[in-house]
């Protein structure tokens, strides 16, 4: 989940279509107007978060170590009847890839290559992280 949050992959959601006049918080949104959904806004909001360029999965981990439900803010699969159809699929996956890397490999910068601002990426449909150069060894 905070790979999710933090990554943000899918930055933006896919385009929606108000198919009625709507006012929100005071914006005036006209019928048949495009919106896009900026979803990491959400997930890097400072008020909400406090600290959202740091990497602490501990924040979706209650006191007594259990998972804490989705918070308001975290919203990576989108959200409403168009949200990821894909959403049980993309969280097993990920969670099977990372924890089998993390159970077999060691992870370690290269000494002689800078690592890039993890702050960056580079956009497209999906933000994906810039190139960077480093170890991976069998444990
Ligand atoms: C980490 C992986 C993934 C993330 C973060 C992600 C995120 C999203 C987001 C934000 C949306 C837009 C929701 C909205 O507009 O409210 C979306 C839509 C969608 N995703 Fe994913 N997705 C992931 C993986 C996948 C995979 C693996 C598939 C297919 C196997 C998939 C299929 C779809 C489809 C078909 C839609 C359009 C749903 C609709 O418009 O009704 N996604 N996804």
């Amino acid at each position: 989940m905070e790979v999710l949050r933090r990554v943000s992959v899918a930055p933006v959601a896919v385009p929606h279509r108000a198919i009625v006049d709507v006012s929100i918080m005071g914006y005036f949104i006209p019928k048949d107007t495009s919106m896009l959904i900026n979803l990491r806004s959400l997930h890097m909001d400072k008020d909400y978060w406090g600290d959202p360029e740091a990497f602490r999965p501990e924040r979706f981990i209650d006191a007594a170590g259990q998972l804490k439900k989705d918070p308001e803010n975290f919203l990576p699969f989108g959200t409403g009847r168009r949200r990821c159809m894909a959403e049980s699929l993309a969280r097993a996956t990920l969670f099977m890839f990372i924890s089998s890397l993390l159970l077999n490999f060691k992870f370690t910068p290269c000494p002689e290559a800078e690592l890039p601002d993890c702050i960056e990426g580079r956009d497209g449909v999906t933000l994906t992280p810039l190139p960077y150069r480093g170890f991976v060894t069998p444990r």
